[in-house]
């Protein structure tokens, strides 16, 4: 049990907190210094149970790219299901309706999330791999399933390479690829090789050539290490959870050719980048790679847990009957879920949207470095990552808690914005919804600008 962090004069709040410091293990959460209590959230706003108005600048966790509960999403949503205001009308009893659960059975909301999925990523042109799906419910299953599918394939082949520094979820064999060689409990079958990042440490810095040949080398010599041992590879379309660093589409395209040259599976972990988070529907098709897998989640429900592997069904079947099933997989509210997301985005032209508000964000972001609290600014699409600097002898890592306890505490009736605790320790990521107006965008910039700079002035006493 730990103390509950508290804010004067948030009675409601504060309560809340409570009950989770000393009924939750701290454990569930990474910690994030403001803690909020959030009452309702509509679009790109949240707004605490004490009534401040915040910006959200994390979609929960880059999960609600369509914004908070629009209503034509919603509308979608429940119409899968049937769900009307009169399903209450006449008293108790039960109504007629799709399941809410419906293991080893199927519905037919699910073969429609299969096909509006699949026709989803093949209408890429870079998806001819991807031709089957296999649901899960966390991002870290779906990595865990496209893992085990491959290693199914050939026991002799018990090599799995991974981009060290990734983060491709806690649980199992995702804890396995995620992070690097150094940490403890390392599953000896996997091996890591890098992922570019001094060279992409700063927006300033992209659009130079990079050099390929020092990761051929390490690729290189795993091979003539493990030969045919190499099962497969996989990646994250970008450094997500490790600091936002997002690599030229050539890094990529050489870790595919590498794996098609020694007939390695090609993983790419799109649970974060999925559905515009990078500019396109997908990374891949933005990469223009062609993996044999991607693993799906986050943003696919945007709100709805649910997520999955999208790739080939020649190597999936060599899972049997029930080696990939669970209680949740494949769920009726799950799939109704994906195919009211698919078609919210077929509909409404999002991804065009926020084309006009990636300019913004990097000119607004890049103008923090003037406070002096922000390093370096990094990011594509709709998801950013903002390095803090040390201050005056205060480090990093204090000045991004700083600025986060800074942005929720807010400037008066403008209220504030929410961001989640630091990455990599000092990173803040920016990944508000992409429904969010040019206007809400630039007014949540001005904010940001505020705030940061009269923290700056006050030697950092939020
Ligand atoms: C790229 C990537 N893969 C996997 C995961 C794990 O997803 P989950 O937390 O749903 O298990 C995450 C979560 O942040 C992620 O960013």
């Amino acid at each position: 049990m730990t103390d509950s962090i508290t804010f004067p004069g948030e009675d409601r709040s504060n309560a809340a907190r409570d009950v989770v410091a000393h009924q939750e293990p701290v454990a569930l959460r990474t910690f994030t210094p403001s803690q909020a209590v959030l009452a309702k959230s509509a679009g790109c706003f949240h707004w605490t149970a004490d009534g401040r108005r915040l910006y959200d600048y994390s979609s929960g966790v880059l999960v609600a790219n369509l914004g908070h509960n629009p209503k034509s999403w919603l509308k979608r949503f429940v119409e899968n299901f049937g769900w009307t205001p009169e399903i209450f009308k006449g008293g108790d009893g039960y109504a007629e309706l799709v399941p809410l659960t419906a293991y080893n059975a199927i519905t037919e909301v699910e073969t429609l999330a299969v096909q509006k999925l699949l026709q989803s990523v093949q209408a890429t042109h870079f998806g001819k791999r991807l031709d089957t799906v296999m649901w899960s419910a966390s991002g870290s299953e779906a990595v865990i399933k496209a893992l085990w599918a491959c290693l199914h394939r050939d026991a002799s082949r018990d090599i799995i390479l991974a981009t060290r520094g990734g983060f491709h979820g806690k649980k199992g064999l995702a804890g396995a690829v995620t992070g690097s060689e150094t940490d403890a409990n390392r599953d000896p079958r996997v091996r890591f090789i890098s992922f570019p990042k001094d060279e992409i440490a700063d927006h300033s810095q992209y659009g130079q050539p990079l050099d390929l040949s020092k990761y051929e080398a390490e690729l290189r010599a795993l091979h003539d290490e493990f030969g045919s041992r190499i099962n497969c590879l996989i990646t994250e379309p970008y450094l997500g959870g490790g600091g936002s660093y997002h690599p030229p589409k050539e890094y990529l395209q050489m870790l595919q050719r590498f794996c098609r040259e020694h007939d390695i599976l090609f993983i790419l972990d799109e649970v974060q980048s999925n559905f515009g988070r990078t500019g396109k529907m997908y990374a891949f098709e933005k990469n223009e790679i062609e993996p044999d897998f991607v693993t799906l989640g986050k943003g696919l429900g945007n709100g709805v847990a649910v997520s999955g592997v999208v790739g080939r069904g020649d190597i999936m079947a060599t899972l049997k009957y029930g080696e990939a099933s669970d209680t949740w997989s494949a769920n009726p509210i799950a799939s109704a879920a994906v195919v009211a997301t698919l078609d919210e985005f077929e509909a409404t032209g999002v991804i065009k949207h926020a084309e006009q508000l990636t300019p913004i964000f990097f000119d607004g972001l890049n103008a923090l470095k003037e406070t002096g609290l922000i390093a370096k600014v990094r990011g594509e699409g709709m998801v950013f990552g903002i390095e803090c600097a040390d201050v005056n002898g205060t480090p990093a890592a204090d000045v991004a808690n700083a600025i986060v306890k800074a942005c929720y505490l807010g400037q008066g009736d403008r209220g504030g914005i929410h961001f989640l605790g630091a990455l990599a320790g000092k990173v803040l990521r920016v990944s508000p919804p992409m429904t969010m107006t040019l206007d809400e965008a630039k007014d949540s910039l001005d904010l940001l600008q505020a705030i940061c700079r009269d923290l700056a002035a006050s030697g950092l006493q939020s």
